[in-house]
């Protein structure tokens, strides 16, 4: 059976009822096959598995983007009951921003690159709800996709300065048949677009030149920096 927290004093109660060793992987829902296969490790490593559900609104940079995220609570629960997860923590904004947004995690380095350069303070969002995460869950190993590399090793690195208990364990990307990678963001894409997506991992495994390959992409209309 699959329990629902609604906040952290629901998680606690969950939490406290036995102290087997805890696997966690966090989502912000929509979930896919990416997941499933997070939550399958995880249940393999560990006697109980949780996952959370929440949306975190300091991790947009566009208030549009957020309102457009996918959201499929119903869809989700029947996927996480069917896995056999045994808890989904699933916080409203309030239980998880008590203080409003004045203390962030910030990292200076690696967030500034790649992603970082179109998506100001995305990182800072990411980093600080799941250090809130890690403090609440308590998890013994947590589960992160390397679809979302950059995110992967700032959360790795913040585990490590900040001395978190919790092992940071990177998971293979999933993809589909074509090659794109799962996403939950893949829903707000026409089928036309998910082909011409899936063009940038075909490129990327071709044996060409950067310059070719970037001059491929930019001839099938991406903007490539
Ligand atoms: O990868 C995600 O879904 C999110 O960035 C995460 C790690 C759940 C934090 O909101």
């Amino acid at each position: 059976m699959t329990q629902v927290a609604r906040n952290v004093a629901e998680w606690r109660a969950f939490k406290n009822a036995t102290n087997s060793e805890l696997g966690f992987v966090p989502t912000m829902g929509a979930l896919h096959e990416g997941h499933l296969s997070l939550i399958a490790r995880s249940k393999k490593e560990n006697a109980r598995t949780a996952v959370s559900i929440f949306v975190n609104p300091t991790q947009f940079n566009d208030v549009k983007d957020l309102a457009r995220y996918p959201r499929t609570f119903d869809e989700d629960l029947r996927l996480l009951k069917e896995a056999g997860v045994d808890c989904l923590f699933f916080p409203e904004t309030h239980e998880m921003y008590p203080v409003s947004y004045s203390y962030r995690i910030e990292e200076t380095q690696i967030s500034n690159e790649l992603c970082g350069i179109s998506r100001p303070g995305h990182f800072s969002g990411m980093l600080t709800v799941v250090l809130k995460l890690l403090n609440i869950v308590e998890p013994k190993r947590a589960y992160f996709g390397e679809k979302d590399f950059q995110q992967y090793l700032l959360i790795k690195g913040m585990a490590q300065a900040f001395f978190l208990k919790s092992e940071i364990i990177p998971c293979p990307t999933i993809r589909e048949e074509n090659g794109l990678a799962m996403s939950s963001r893949n829903a707000r894409l026409s089928s036309e677009q998910k082909l011409q997506a899936a063009e940038i991992y075909r490129n990327l495994q071709s044996k060409d030149s950067i310059a070719q390959i970037k001059l491929r992409l930019t001839d099938l209309g991406f903007e490539v920096i």
